[in-house]
């Protein structure tokens, strides 16, 4: 099912600063959304435009510093294809496949590192879309992934976690040598 798609085109989406792990915003639980307000669509909206402008292909609110469980994502690949941007208040994975997929991820809150990630290859997500309807729908391929790993973001989770300690301690002195260099 499609949720309506969200005003890209609108004047007010401003780009917003992304945050860099290590970051303790990053390893916060987020709150679930009691009720959609202007204020959070608008936030959608921001959103969606700083991930289009990265580029990546999701994102979620505790990465531009809101404690919301709030995920946006397009995994649309193809430039020929039409862009599908999804919003999500309060994503909920209700069901997940045994059968696991392996992907090579990245995070916008973690640039230019890579690493591959085991996950269920098909998860089921229900969530509210832009305009307060319930969805639910099955994903899989990138879009399992990429849900997932958004998701994780809404419990403080980060994909360098899936990974074993060292490599993990190597890309967050990596991230906070960058950190030192851009704020310099
Ligand atoms: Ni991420």
């Amino acid at each position: 099912m499609r949720g309506p798609a969200p005003s890209l085109k609108s004047l007010r989406m401003t780009k917003r600063p992304i945050l860099i792990h290590p970051d303790p915003r990053l390893r916060k639980v987020a709150s679930a959304v009691p009720d959609l307000s202007d204020e959070l669509r608008r936030m959608a909206d921001d959103m969606l435009k700083t991930m289009y402008d990265a580029p990546g292909i999701g994102l979620a609110a505790p990465q531009i510093g809101q404690n919301h469980r709030l995920i946006v994502l397009d995994c649309v690949k193809e430039k020929s294809e039409a862009p599908r941007p999804l919003v999500m208040f309060n994503p909920e994975i209700i069901a997940s496949s045994d059968e696991k997929s392996v992907y090579e991820e990245g995070c916008l809150s973690i640039p230019e590192q890579y690493a591959e990630v085991t996950r269920p290859a098909d998860v089921s997500v229900r969530w509210i879309d832009y305009n307060g309807n319930e969805q639910q729908e099955d994903f899989g391929g990138l879009w399992a992934t990429c849900v997932q790993h958004e998701i994780d973001h809404l419990d403080g989770k980060l994909f360098i976690d899936y990974l074993t300690p060292l490599k993990r301690q190597l890309i967050t002195r990596k991230m906070q040598k960058l950190k030192r260099e851009r704020f310099r």
